[in-house]
């Protein structure tokens, strides 16, 4: 059984910026989710850090290096028991790839974020990452 006495389980997610664009991933699996398109990110490990976490899981499905900024405001319900939370983060170095979880990657400009089909949970996250990209 899930021990959930410690609140609900925290998955953490990348608003990842680069040259004024945000990151868009789409998701290759389960079923139910493949096609869609989400910030990238994973479920916290036990004794990580939400910023750890971020910097792992980016790792791992990207494999890049990046350094989180700030978390941004809000908390999004996944399925019950799962809550999304959202940090700002910078490519230190690499170019991401799909390696683990997603088939494709795409580079959204402001204008360009309606061009892809958010998963329902991530799109109010992504409306509040989108206040840290540039007006054009
Ligand atoms: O990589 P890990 O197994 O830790 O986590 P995941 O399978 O990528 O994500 C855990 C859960 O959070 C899944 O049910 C995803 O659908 C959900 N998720 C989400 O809704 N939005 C995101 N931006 C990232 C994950």
């Amino acid at each position: 059984m899930t021990d959930r006495s410690a609140g609900p389980v925290v998955v953490v997610a990348g608003a990842l910026y680069d040259r004024g664009r945000l990151l868009a991933a789409r998701r290759s699996a389960p079923a139910e989710l493949a096609g869609r398109w989400e910030l990238p990110g994973g479920k916290l490990e036990p004794g990580e850090s939400p910023e750890e976490a971020l910097v792992r899981e980016l790792r791992e499905e990207l494999g890049v290096e990046t350094e989180t900024i700030r978390r941004i405001p809000g908390e999004w319900p996944l399925k019950p028991g799962y809550v999304l939370r959202v940090w700002a983060a910078r490519l230190l170095s690499g170019d991401p790839e799909p390696l683990e979880d997603h088939d494709e990657l795409r580079w959204l400009a402001r204008h360009e974020l309606d061009s892809v089909d958010w998963l329902d949970q991530d799109r109010p996250a992504v409306a509040e990452a989108a206040r840290l990209l540039p007006e054009v």
